[in-house]
Order: structure tokens, then C-alpha cells, then sequence
């Protein structure tokens, strides 16, 4: 019902009135998506929504309710977007310090294990770095009205989630041509084997509550824990990528209708908060719980007591 007297505002509100409204607030970059209107779906979240005006392109008969509902839920998106990257990342801080690092038994070594190419450490960073850009630009433009507005100014904010916008789409491009290339060339180590399911159920020996020293399972060059990061980034990093493209040239998709963006933008978020939510995690993982874990991913070797203690499987093959 509600929606029903939007709509018929919407038609009451003048064309002229909509023209000006959309050169002052739309993001520059969604211009050439006009016709296929990402552009009046995004403000509901950045909290432009609430000027009728921005939804005079919805024709209502044409456009399917259920995914007009979906979106129009921009408080509870807001949340999910939040939770999957700010509260998983205190979650994990509050885990790690409770829990304690994984540390190395008998510490460092000294002695070094080629682990990674210099291409594959290339090929991470080329991803990852725009990969964190992208999930805090998400992070505003998803959620940035309900956590960020009220401590700025309305025009402060527009700018702000403009420009996280404008970054958005530009560290897209380094991004796809570093997770496809991750995709293609280090699927091969990625598959399951046995002992994965043992891993999982010990949690990869991570867990130092109540006292006792956890053990790490039997694992090969990847872990099972590292094998499911690697297929969330494959299946969700993938859809993110072919929504965004969908987005950003609905011409090259054959013409997307309004529809087809909207589910697009729907598939974006919904695989945004699973794999922000996953990469939270990967990055503590990498980054702080696994002592000597990170210097795999700057010179691509790694020490070779880690190597016993986190992939001995891997380190027997490679040892001999
Ligand atoms: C600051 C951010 C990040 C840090 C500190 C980080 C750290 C690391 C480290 C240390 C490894 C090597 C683990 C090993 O040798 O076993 C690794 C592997 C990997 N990283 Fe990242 N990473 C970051 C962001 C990302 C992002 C955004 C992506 C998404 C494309 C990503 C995808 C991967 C994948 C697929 C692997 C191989 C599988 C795995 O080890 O989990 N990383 N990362």
C-alpha cells in the first residue's frame, strides 16, 4: 500500500524536478547506467530514497515487487553489511585475545621454505588490496547512512558516499584481474582430500580455551580451513564480479532490464556480506593468529618450523 502511494507520487512529481534532483545527488559514475537505473536503488541506501523524485524511472508494473521488497529493506541490509565486517572483525578480536595466537612450538627456525611464486604473491596483493578497498567503500555505501550520516553532515556524507562510489568502481578492475587469475591458476591445490573433514572438526587446532595446547591436524600445501576460503572467494568473488560488470555495462549482458539490476544488485549484496564476512576472518587468520603465517605472502617463503607445525603433509613432500 505504501509503495502503491509512492508510485502515485511518483507520477505527480515533475519530470523537471526529477532532472535536477538527479544532477545534484547521482554518482557521476552510474550515469551511463541510467536507463537500467542501478542509480535509484543505491540512494534508498545512501538515504537519498526519501525525495519521490529519485523513483520516478520505477514503473511499477514492470518492476517485480519481490525485489523492490528486498531493497527496499535498506535498514536491515545496512545491518547485515555492518555485522559482516565490523562485528565479525570484533568478534575475532575478542576470540584471539581470550584464545591466544597459534604459536610456533619450537619458534623460528631460520631456515626458509619456498611456499609461494613471486607471481603468486603478486597476483594476492593485486587482489587483496583492492579487495579491502572495495569492502570498506561497501561498507559505506551499504551501510555508511545508518552508522556514518549521524556523525557528519548530510552534505559531508553525500560527498563521502559519493566518493566511496567513484572508488568502488575503479578498484573493481585490479580486483577481477586478480581473483580471476587466483581462480584459474591455484584451484588445482584447492581440492578436497582426506582429512579435511578431520580438520574441520578439531577447528584446524586453533582452539587454546580451557588450557589445553591444541594440536594442528594433518594438512597438505592448503588446509581445509584455507580450501574453504578459497571456494568462497571462487563462487561468491565470481557472482560479485559478473553483478558488478551487469551493473556497470548492462549493454555488454544484452541490454539488462530494470529487473535484471535489480537482481543484480541483490546477487552483489547477498555474496558481498557472506565473502566480507569470510574475508574478515581470512585476514585475522593470516595477519595475526598464525605466528609467521604472514611472511608467506611477502617474500613467499615461509619458516620451516611453520611448515612442520601448520602443512606437514606438504613440508614431507617438499623436504625430500
Ligand atoms: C590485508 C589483507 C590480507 C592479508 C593480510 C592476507 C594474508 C594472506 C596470507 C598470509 C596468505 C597465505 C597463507 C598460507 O601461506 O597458507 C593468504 C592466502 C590467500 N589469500 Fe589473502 N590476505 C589478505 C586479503 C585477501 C583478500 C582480500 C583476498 C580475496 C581475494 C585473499 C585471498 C587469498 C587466498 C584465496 C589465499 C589462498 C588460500 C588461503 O591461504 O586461505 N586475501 N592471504
Amino acid at each position: 500500500m505504501k509503495k502503491l502511494a509512492l508510485f502515485a507520487g511518483m507520477t505527480l512529481a515533475t519530470a523537471a524536478g526529477a532532472a535536477e534532483e538527479t544532477a545534484v545527488h547521482q554518482p557521476e559514475f552510474w550515469l551511463e547506467v541510467q536507463e537500467h537505473v542501478v542509480n535509484n536503488d543505491i540512494p534508498q541506501l545512501l538515504g537519498y530514497a526519501s525525495d519521490p523524485s529519485y523513483t520516478m524511472t520505477y514503473l511499477p508494473e514492470r518492476v517485480s515487487e519481490g525485489y523492490l521488497s528486498f531493497l527496499q529493506a535498506s535498514a536491515t541490509i545496512g545491518n547485515f553489511i555492518f555485522m559482516s565486517v565490523v562485528l565479525i572483525a570484533i568478534l575475532f578480536a575478542v576470540f584471539v585475545l581470550f584464545n591466544g595466537r597459534a604459536k610456533l612450538e619450537n619458534g623460528f627456525s631460520g631456515k626458509l621454505v619456498d611456499r609461494w611464486s613471486p607471481l603468486d604473491v603478486f597476483l594476492h596483493w593485486l587482489a587483496a588490496i583492492p579487495g579491502v578497498v572495495l569492502i570498506l567503500t561497501g561498507l559505506v555505501i551499504g551501510a555508511g547512512r545508518y552508522w556514518l550520516e549521524p556523525l557528519m553532515s548530510p552534505s559531508h556524507f553525500a560527498s563521502f558516499a559519493n566518493a566511496s562510489v567513484m572508488f568502488h568502481n575503479f578498484f573493481a578492475f585490479p580486483f577481477i584481474v586478480g581473483a580471476v587469475l587466483i581462480m584459474i591458476k591455484w584451484a588445482k591445490r584447492q581440492f578436497p582430500e582426506a582429512g579435511d573433514g578431520k580438520w574441520f572438526a578439531c577447528l584446524g587446532g586453533y582452539i587454546n580455551l580451557g588450557g589445553g595446547k591444541a594440536k594442528h591436524p594433518d594438512a597438505g600445501f592448503a588446509n581445509a580451513g584455507e580450501k574453504a576460503y578459497f571456494w568462497t572467494v571462487f563462487v561468491f568473488g565470481l557472482a560479485l564480479i559478473v553483478t558488478g560488470l551487469m551493473m556497470l555495462y548492462p549493454n555488454l549482458f544484452g541490454g539488462v532490464d530494470k529487473n535484471g539490476t535489480l537482481l543484480a544488485l541483490i546477487i552483489h549484496i547477498v555474496s558481498a556480506v557472506i565473502l566480507g564476512a569470510f574475508t574478515v576472518i581470512h585476514i585475522f587468520m593470516g595477519a595475526v593468529m598464525s605466528e609467521g603465517g604472514m611472511q608467506n605472502m611477502l617474500n613467499g617463503k615461509c619458516d620451516e618450523n611453520w611448515a612442520k607445525q601448520n602443512h606437514n603433509l606438504w613440508y614431507a613432500k617438499v623436504a625430500k
